[in-house]
């Protein structure tokens, strides 16, 4: 059975990634901080899987620490999810960002290296496209300045990943360019727990239908798109997570100092009153909303073309927006229930 390290693997994909690996025949170790995370997650891990998961406390930047770890559990493949990701906080920190998501990414190839591991996946977004000339994204689509440090880290985080494969004695690299996550385990075991007033558009709809935030606002409806709203690729969690699995096992295939870029999405675009009606389809929650300006930097349209995926993974989405949003609100009344 091989060991995957999952680095911040206690947050929202890398928990929903834990079960899929562990269910896969993969043995999971997670390394997390808790910087944005909660300890109950690991506990709850363990009761979907029904067995104990390996769970480190500490930085992965801890160089020394992760290199014992590493060792002690024989890993041979990283999925390295542990970063900052708020847009507007790496406005205002922007070191904090650089010094976790790039830095740290440094390091931990330098360790890949040392400890010889075979697979690394990085988590990108669809982000370091920024707006697209042509829609579905592909992955030949040029970059764009990023909008916000946090973009320019996983801009810089892919580059340091493909040169650095490029010259690796030992591990070859794949960064996975995710559109927009949502929903959550169908257990509602595990979720989204955003600190404070979400930025996100589904937990903050699910948070104005539970209450606690008192009204939605669509942040513009005079867009060039079909009902003025933007349009996005959400893409089921549990979907996101299969998409690792299946990318662990194309690495093992390919030779040393290979690397890819691949985005994962469900190539299909909702605009935000899409999303707005679906929500209250299936959930039978009447959502109050307003409309209100623009959110500055905002994305008109993105959508992924999945046909990497499709073709080199041997993967693609099945769960629908529809799926997306029903477990997201079950989530969301779980928290309700939990508090
Ligand atoms: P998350 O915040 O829920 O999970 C990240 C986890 O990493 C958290 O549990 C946090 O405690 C941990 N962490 C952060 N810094 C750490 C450190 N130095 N050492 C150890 N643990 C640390 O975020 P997520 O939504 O699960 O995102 C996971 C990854 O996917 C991130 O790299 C993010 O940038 C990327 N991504 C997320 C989205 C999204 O919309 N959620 C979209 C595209 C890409
Ligand atoms: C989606 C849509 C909003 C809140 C984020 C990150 C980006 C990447 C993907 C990580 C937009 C609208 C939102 C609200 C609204 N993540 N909205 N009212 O914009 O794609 O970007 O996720 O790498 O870096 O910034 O996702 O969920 O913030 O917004 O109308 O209260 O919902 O305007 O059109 P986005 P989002």
């Amino acid at each position: 059975m091989q060991t995957i390290l999952v680095t911040g693997g206690a947050g929202f994909i890398g928990s929903h990634t834990a079960i899929e690996l562990a269910q896969a025949g993969y043995r999971p170790v997670i390394v997390d901080d808790f910087s944005n995370s909660e300890h109950f997650v690991v506990e709850r891990l363990e009761k979907i899987l029904g067995a104990p998961v390996v769970c480190y406390e500490q930085d992965y930047r801890d160089v020394t620490a992760l290199k014992s770890v590493i060792d002690k559990e024989a890993v041979t493949g990283i999925i390295h999810f542990a970063a900052h990701k708020s847009v507007g906080e790496s406005v205002e920190k922007p070191l904090k960002y650089y010094a976790n998501n790039v830095a740290g990414l440094i390091d931990l190839l330098q360790l890949c290296e040392e400890s010889a591991i075979k697979n690394f996946v990085f988590s990108s977004s669809c982000t370091v496209y920024g707006e697209p000339d042509k829609l579905p994204v592909t992955e030949d689509s040029p970059l764009k300045p990023a909008a916000s440090p946090y973009g320019t880290t996983k801009q810089m985080g892919e580059s340091i990943l493909r040169d650095a494969s490029a010259v690796s004695q030992t591990f070859n690299g794949l960064s996975l360019r995710y559109f927009n996550p949502i929903g959550a385990h169908e257990s509602a075991l595990i979720g989204e727990l955003p600190k404070g007033v979400p930025a996100n558009l589904v937990p903050y709809i699910t948070q104005t239908a539970a209450g606690i935030q008192p009204k939605f606002t669509v942040l513009g409806n005079d867009y060039p798109t079909p009902d003025g709203t933007c349009i996005r690729d959400y893409i089921h969690v549990v979907d996101l997570a299969k998409a690792h699995v299946k990318a662990l096992s194309y690495l093992e295939k390919q030779p040393v100092a290979f690397h890819d870029f691949i985005n994962v999405g469900t190539g299909t675009g909702s605009s935000v009153l899409k999303v707005i009606k679906t929500f209250e389809k299936v959930t039978g929650q009447k959502l109050p909303y307003k409309f209100g300006p623009r959110r500055q930097g905002d994305l008109v349209s993105t959508y992924a073309a999945v046909n990497k995926a499709n073709d080199e993974l041997g993967w693609q989405s099945e769960k629908t927006l529809a799926d997306g949003l029903r477990d997201a609100w079950r989530w969301q009344q779980s928290l309700a229930k939990k508090s």
